[in-house]
């Protein structure tokens, strides 16, 4: 997730260790290039390339800018690979605007071919670059300066925040759609940032702006305007009290709680990000024509994986082989060959048994793509294209918002496979997709107390299981392992049709069982939830509130209702939520379990 840091004050200075502080406080959220610029006068100094802002403030002796006005920006790569060229800030084609973002433009390839055919020189392929020539190409139709960024605003698609500046002038703009921004009031400067943490040491005293909305920084003062009418808004300042630690977890207590509640946000900005990228279309044609697919992954991927191929043979019609990526080299890649295709999956790009999977498949001639959080990580570059899963820096050890994300991308996925799209004019939409965020922060709204007080009444069992069958058995997985990996008791993730088979002689009374119900599964999960109660087991369902599972089970945590495609992926949260609680209430340190790490780089 890229950071964006812009600085104003009424003299000359030497910015540059201003700015490498504050892209220092930027890190935590993920980036592999780093960029700074100065205004002075009429000139732009701008300096920028791949790599840590160690290694490139050094390189390129930020310490030395100077200027009255500063920009840093922190890249995560989503458009256009890790380089110099696409690194950011972006100058406009005759170099006295410069600016840089942080989020996504959806509409970036649309817009730059406009921008060439207007003659503009764009020397990128970033959508950091898009936004200054939005604003560029206003001007050069005689728009003043803030009418040209309101203009530019309604050309953006996406979500992010931006900020620019011009030469021979005292101000910064800055204005955000989706994304967050924050403004500061200092003695003598104004500063705007992506977040609070990377502005916090600098002043307390601070403005949120809202979308659409445009702000001006004077070095004394700041202005909010309207985007629509350019009217002043009186929007006051605030002064922060919490702590830097309580700030940079997002006012929550735990970084993986934070994270939970991401999910909409970044399934909102992903939703946003597929509609707009071509290489889905690529993608979803080599699936199509592939002889053999293969999901490969590890952990949460691998179950994320599983449930995307439950959604390409439920929605596609079309049969993809999930695998764990070790599994693979030895039950599959003596076997596959340039007719088959790979989508290998992960968080961190890095997972080593996933890059063993690679390479095997690779030297068999098939055909690799991605699906990865980390941009710039060994998995991007070694596939052929690696879609994003866009949801920034995820700090937590337990994956939360990049499972959601990859199973939405699966989701998606499996909708384009079966031609389900407006440019075919039939049948369903992606656009249904569009209801995912409204329904997670549903189901986040309505389980709250309920998973926390069943949280404390399950928590002295050691041993549990949560079962699941069709879309919702690969559910049932990933809320055994999470609870697994955070409160270090068993939990065994199954297919409920399978817990007869054997585990059934476990039961005792007040054993936990947790179901996860598919709206279209009742009845099979009522008759596994009497199997287990009439031998004195307490069955948990997390469903759609539906009264015979209410006349059956124990609990029933009721998700809002949905298609029964999306159902499943809601069914995650409830588990999240019921880890995290049991995790904090056994004295455990939900973000850093003991003996993990976040990325596997080992076999
Ligand atoms: O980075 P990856 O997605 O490749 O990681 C794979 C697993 O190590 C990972 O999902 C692990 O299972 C998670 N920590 C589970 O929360």
């Amino acid at each position: 997730m890229c950071g964006i840091f812009g600085y104003v004050t009424n003299k000359e200075e030497n910015l540059g260790p201003i700015l490498i502080e504050a892209a220092k406080r930027l890190t935590y959220r993920g980036y592999d290039s780093v960029g700074a610029a100065t205004i002075n006068g009429s000139k732009i100094d701008l300096r920028k390339d791949v790599g840590k802002v160690e290694g490139v403030s050094v390189k390129y002796n930020f310490t030395e800018m100077r200027g009255s006005r500063g920009i840093t920006q922190l890249r995560w790569a989503t458009f256009g690979e890790p380089s110099q060229i696409n690194a950011q800030p972006h100058i406009d084609s005759d170099g006295d605007l410069v600016g840089a973002h942080n989020g996504n433009v959806v509409n970036n390839v649309e817009l730059r071919q406009q921008f060439i055919a207007e003659g503009m020189t764009v020397r990128s392929q970033n959508d950091g670059e898009t936004c200054v020539h939005s604003v560029e190409r206003y001007l050069n139709r005689g728009y003043e300066f803030i009418d040209a960024i309101r203009l530019a605003y309604g050309d953006l698609q996406g979500d992010y925040a931006f900020v620019i500046g011009r030469v021979n002038e005292d101000t910064l703009y800055a204005f955000k759609k989706g994304s967050g921004m924050v403004v500061g009031i200092g003695d003598g400067f104004t500063c705007v940032s992506s977040d609070l943490p990377s502005i916090l040491p600098l002043t307390r005293k601070i403005v949120r702006p809202q979308d659409g909305e445009i702000v001006t920084l004077w070095s004394d003062r700041v202005e909010v305007r309207s985007v629509k009418d350019g009217k002043l808004i009186d929007r006051k300042a605030e002064t922060v009290t919490e702590s830097m630690d309580a700030v940079q977890k997002g006012g929550y207590p735990h970084f993986m709680l934070k994270e939970i509640h991401e999910q909409p946000q970044v399934a909102r900005e992903l939703l946003h990000l597929l509609d707009g990228s071509p290489e889905v279309e690529s993608l979803v044609e080599k699936m199509k024509k592939a002889r053999h697919l293969y999901f490969v992954a590890c952990g949460t991927s691998y179950h994320a994986a599983l449930i995307g191929s439950v959604y390409f043979a439920q929605i596609a019609g079309r049969p993809a082989i999930p695998v764990l990526a070790p599994q693979f080299i030895a039950q599959y890649a003596p076997a596959v060959g340039y007719e088959d295709v790979g989508v290998f999956v992960s968080q961190s790009g890095e997972t080593k048994d996933v890059l063993n999977a690679l390479e095997a498949a690779e030297s068999r001639g098939m055909a690799s793509y991605g699906l990865a959080n980390v941009i710039g990580s060994t998995l991007t570059k070694a596939t052929s294209f690696c879609l994003p899963l866009c949801c920034g820096y995820e700090i937590s050890v337990p994956a939360t918002k990049t499972f959601t994300n990859q199973v939405i991308t699966f989701l998606y996925l499996a909708y384009r496979m079966a031609g389900r799209d407006p440019s075919t004019g039939s049948g369903r939409s992606t656009r249904e997709l569009e209801t995912i965020p409204k329904l997670m922060e549903a189901t986040m709204d309505a389980i709250g107390s309920q998973v926390e007080a069943i949280a404390k009444d399950i928590n002295k069992w050691n041993d549990m299981y949560c079962l699941g069958y069709g879309a919702t058995y690969p559910i049932a997985l990933e809320g055994a392992l999470k609870l697994k990996e955070i409160t270090y008791a068993h939990c065994e993730g199954m297919l409920s049709t399978e817990f007869k088979h054997g585990p059934l002689s476990a039961v005792s009374k007040g054993y936990p069982i947790v179901f996860v119900a598919g709206p279209n599964d009742v009845p099979l999960i009522i008759s596994g939830v009497n199997e287990v109660k009439v031998r004195g087991a307490r069955a948990i369902v997390i469903a759609e509130d539906d009264p015979r599972l209410r006349a059956n089970a124990d609990d029933v945590i009721a998700l809002p209702k949905s298609d029964a495609n999306i159902s499943p992926l809601l069914g995650v949260l409830p588990l999240q939520m019921l880890s995290y609680h049991m995790s904090v209430m056994r004295g455990f340190d939900p973000d850093f379990p003991r003996n993990l790490s976040k990325t596997l780089t080992v076999d």
